[in-house]
């Protein structure tokens, strides 16, 4: 039987045009060299580059290719921090919330931790958005820098960044927004949504993993992560992947061209399976109640009187693939910060959709979990574990 894979926030699988794009340039030459096949890998590149800023509506100059979103999330929280530090801020002070992907908030509390950064988090509601009157009310006249998702990973929940964006401009404070989980299913427009920064990652829309993007306004002042050869401005120096960036680029014309069609086919699989797991005894849908606050792809779950490894084994046996939404570093499962941050107790299950999702998908797992639930609560056919799962942080918090 194939996997039922419900798991497309983790990673989606890679469309042809990514593959066929990544094949082509897998052996181009160094993008740096003046020769005709460094040129036309060059050309690769800038193509790739065009291409995803048409998708942001931004400008090619504000694209810098990463390794992933981790990496361009660091990017513009230290590089903004830094730079503002350079430029003579003494004791800059930095916004962000409690519901942010590990890649902001672990950098966030590295830089205070070291002392480069005041740091005040902002709680989100219960539904896990952030409201834009709590941002601003963070934001004191040593902020330089503010950092909100602009779609949660684990709950889908999208907040509202034209509310806070102008403000901040006008008090002179960079805006930087992980976006990682929004490109597939939302229309990001750069300038409409007032970001001076922006992180995406290409395996979530289509593309090879390993392949990020930092948009960054023209002007924006940030520094290096990395010192060295110089290339994408000198903010991103090492040499271009250009197998990798020419199939992220592929992959977001794709994912921009069939982007409002996924988000409506998503939105009805989704409504199905959140609809077909109602009726099972103690499952509850977590996150924004109104359909436009969330993500077409989500459902996230919590249910009461079942263990998590329990459920994770019984869904691997049945080969349905979705994250349990725990982080488990030693085995244990410990609860998500984004959970703990909006008091969701009971055990977290996301289901997210993808591209590849079909009818069927959604119903099977729409039966496994009829079967599997009671009977985990009732202590009945609880698989047992036969291997030792790899796990590390990573594995859910994605
Ligand atoms: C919201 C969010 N930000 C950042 C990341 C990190 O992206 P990457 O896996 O490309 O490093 C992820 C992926 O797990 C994510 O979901």
């Amino acid at each position: 039987m194939a996997t039922t894979y419900l798991d497309h926030a983790a990673t989606t699988p890679p469309r042809p045009e990514a593959r066929a794009a990544l094949s082509m340039w897998l052996d181009a030459a160094n993008a740096s060299s003046p020769h005709a096949p460094g040129q036309r890998a060059r050309m690769a590149i800038e193509e790739a580059r065009e291409t995803v800023a048409d998708a942001l509506r931004c400008s090619p100059h504000e694209v810098v290719f990463t390794s992933g979103g981790t990496e361009a999330d660091n990017l513009a929280v230290k590089g903004i921090v830094w730079a503002a530090r350079d430029r003579g801020a003494t004791d800059p002070h930095l916004v962000t919330t409690a519901v942010e992907h590990a890649a902001v908030l672990e950098p966030a509390r590295w830089l205070a931790d070291r002392g480069d950064v005041d740091l005040t988090v902002v709680a989100p509601g219960p539904d896990g958005r952030v409201a834009p009157e709590d941002v601003l009310a963070a934001v004191r006249d040593d902020t330089v820098l503010v950092s909100v998702m602009a779609a949660n990973n684990e709950l889908g929940a999208i907040n509202d960044l034209t509310a806070i964006a102008p403000t901040l401009q006008e008090r002179g404070v960079a805006l930087h927004s992980d976006a990682v989980q929004a490109f597939a299913t939302l229309p990001i427009d750069v300038p409409a949504w007032g970001v001076d920064a922006m992180a995406l990652s290409a395996h979530k829309f289509g593309g090879p993993q390993g392949v990020g993007i930092a948009v960054l306004r023209r002007g924006l002042a940030i520094d290096p992560l990395a010192h060295g050869g110089g290339q994408d401005r000198g903010v991103r120096s090492g040499t271009f992947a250009a197998g990798l960036i020419a199939a992220c680029g592929a992959a977001a014309r794709a994912a921009a061209d069939d982007r409002g069609s996924l988000a409506t086919r998503l939105r009805a699989l989704s409504d199905r399976l959140a609809a077909g797991v109602a009726g099972i005894d103690g499952v509850h849908r977590d996150g924004p109640v109104e359909a436009a606050d969330r993500l077409a792809s989500h459902v996230h779950l919590s249910i009461d009187g079942i263990a998590s490894d329990g459920l994770i084994l019984a869904l691997d046996d049945a080969e349905v693939a979705a994250s349990p939404g725990s982080a488990c570093g030693s085995g244990a499962a410990k609860p998500s910060h984004v959970l703990s941050a909006v008091g969701i107790a009971g055990t977290p299950l996301r289901l997210s959709l993808g591209w590849t999702s079909t009818e069927e998908d959604v119903d099977r797992a729409i039966d496994v979990l009829t079967d599997v639930i009671p009977r985990l609560r009732s202590g009945a056919g609880a698989p047992t574990l036969s291997f030792a799962p790899l796990t590390d942080q990573s594995r859910s918090d994605a």
